[in-house]
């Protein structure tokens, strides 16, 4: 059921909400401020509960109550901002998901949320798409009592009291509920367990969600993989009994346009590792491990709701990596979409080899941008930690834009570099390249091999292998899969 969205202009004691969050500065005085109302009903137990605490709306601290019916909202929750006077979008988006993982464990369906200054259009949407980012849950498989009773439906965005709230506003709001409900694409498809999503699925579900939102869709299946060329895709993909899919979707603006972003994502619906087999802890875990795609479809719905005057194009290269009597060997040498020919080393290194072919594929649409996002490496989580992405451009300008992105978007991506001195690492004695380098610097080896197939585009990558999979809740992400670097992608689309 879609959200009910308002805004509303109101004093803070007046706000009925099963649930009323508040957004708050550091040192801000409640007598002074606009939950002095509130304190006031209370007969000043908000003030004596927020020295007692010690609620100093540090960032991330947060205060809940129960207003014991001296109120219209039936529990207050106070969220810390920091420090700054000004609170950026991307930390209202944290509030507003904050608010809403809090009504999901109160079981509040009607929440109100309030910020320390008047909101403007970029406030409403960060505020709309943490509401839909933090309520987030993946119930699908879940029957009888562990089906949630309750669930929130009810949103209002409290403007001050007295001032005529702005009708743009509400479609602010609406907008960034309608950009968060798609970045949830990405976390369904990435917590759907892999006997039901294999690649032929994947690609069902992208092609569900273009005809839904008129986008084009082509889909690849094995057959028409061998007579393209698409030699590495198929390698990875042959020992499973699934077999693989190449989708591309299109997003054309209604004036033909020069500019033209290329997304492309890492889709392996269940990486056992192949003969390379991986330990059983942890296994289970790879499925997440087709998140790059599932953030290109995520990303693409998005596209297609916001019509920017750019081209887009979203690429998902699907297979799943399994042992078995075909299944591609370490000592095999394959030859590539591109032409290039490639001697295998580890069969768990399958992530850069079906890229490989959908890059070489991407590039021939000439970007103006080629971004790559997949959790291709364990050693960009052992450089990075689970929070945050590694990336690589190969040009400044495009290592900024990104960074700036990320930034707006409030998800951690820190560039890291190109370096050319450990490309030797990928020279086979038999064949042009080889796939992997040694143990140091796995996250550089495998960008470098990546660029080997992207000819002169304008390329960034992004190994999203951290934070694509959350093992608890944290800012506006939920536990399990988090469609980290869709929002990232908006806003460099935006930039663009
Ligand atoms: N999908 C994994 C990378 C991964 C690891 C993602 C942990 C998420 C969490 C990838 O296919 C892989 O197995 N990479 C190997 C490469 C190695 C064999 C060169 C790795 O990182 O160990
Ligand atoms: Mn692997
Ligand atoms: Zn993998």
């Amino acid at each position: 059921m879609p959200l009910k969205l308002s805004c509303v202009a109101s004093e803070l004691h007046a706000v009925a909400a099963d649930l009323l969050a508040v957004g708050v500065h550091e040192d801000t005085r409640i007598d002074r401020s606009p939950l002095a109302g509130i304190d006031k009903a209370l007969h000043g137990a908000l003030a004596r509960l927020v020295a007692r605490e010690e609620f100093k709306g540090k960032k991330d601290q947060t205060l809940a109550l129960d207003t014991l019916g001296q109120l219209p909202a039936q529990r207050v929750l106070l969220i810390g901002l920091g420090k700054r006077d000004a609170a950026s979008p991307a930390d209202l988006r944290v509030v507003a998901a904050r608010a809403a993982r809090d009504a999901n464990g109160a079981k509040a369906r009607a929440i109100a949320i309030a910020l320390p200054h008047a909101p403007d259009a970029d406030a409403a949407r960060a505020v709309g798409e943490g509401v839909v980012l933090g309520s987030y849950r993946f119930t699908r498989y879940l029957t009888g009592d562990r089906k949630p009773k309750a669930s929130l439906d009810k949103v209002s965005l409290i403007t001050p009291s007295g001032t005529r709230v702005a009708p743009a506003l509400k479609k602010s709001l609406e907008l960034g509920a309608a950009v968060g409900e798609c970045a949830c694409i990405a976390r369904d498809l990435i917590n759907e367990p892999p006997n039901e999503l294999y690649p032929a699925r994947l690609a069902e579900a992208a092609q569900t969600m273009a005809r839904q939102r008129h986008l084009l869709c082509k889909v690849m299946d094995r057959k028409a993989l061998e007579k393209a060329g698409f030699k590495l895709l198929l390698a990875v993909g042959q020992g499973s009994a699934h077999e693989p899919r190449l989708v591309h979707l299109t997003y054309k603006p209604a004036k033909s346009s020069k500019k033209r972003l290329v997304v492309v994502g890492k889709g392996l619906t269940f990486d056992s590792g192949g003969l390379c087999i991986k330990p059983a802890p942890g296994m289970g875990e790879m499925k997440s491990d087709m998140s790059g795609a599932a953030n290109v479809v995520a990303f693409m719905a998005a596209v297609a709701l916001l019509k920017p005057e750019i081209e887009v194009h979203g690429i998902i290269a699907s297979a799943e990596n399994m042992p078995d009597g075909n299944a591609y060997r370490p000592g095999d040498v394959f030859g590539s979409l591109d032409g290039k020919t490639v001697e295998i080393v580890n069969t768990d290194a399958e992530g850069r080899l079906v890229l490989a072919d959908a890059l070489a594929y991407a590039r021939k649409l000439e970007p103006t941008a080629l971004i790559c996002n997949a959790t291709l490496t364990g050693a960009c989580v052992v450089a990075l930690g689970q929070r945050c992405s590694g990336y690589y451009a190969t040009t400044d300008a495009l290592g900024e834009q990104l960074g700036q992105a990320a930034k707006a978007a409030g998800e951690q991506f820190w560039r890291m570099p190109l370096l050319e001195d450990m490309k030797d690492q990928l020279k086979s004695d038999i064949a042009d390249l080889k796939h992997t380098g040694d143990r140091w610097g796995g996250s550089i080896t495998a960008a470098l091999f990546l660029r080997e197939f992207v000819g002169n585009a304008p390329f960034i990558h992004c190994d999203i292998a951290g934070p694509a999979l959350a093992d608890k809740p944290y800012g506006f992400y939920t536990k399990g899969g988090t469609g980290h670097g869709v929002l990232t992608f908006l806003q460099f689309l935006a930039r663009m």
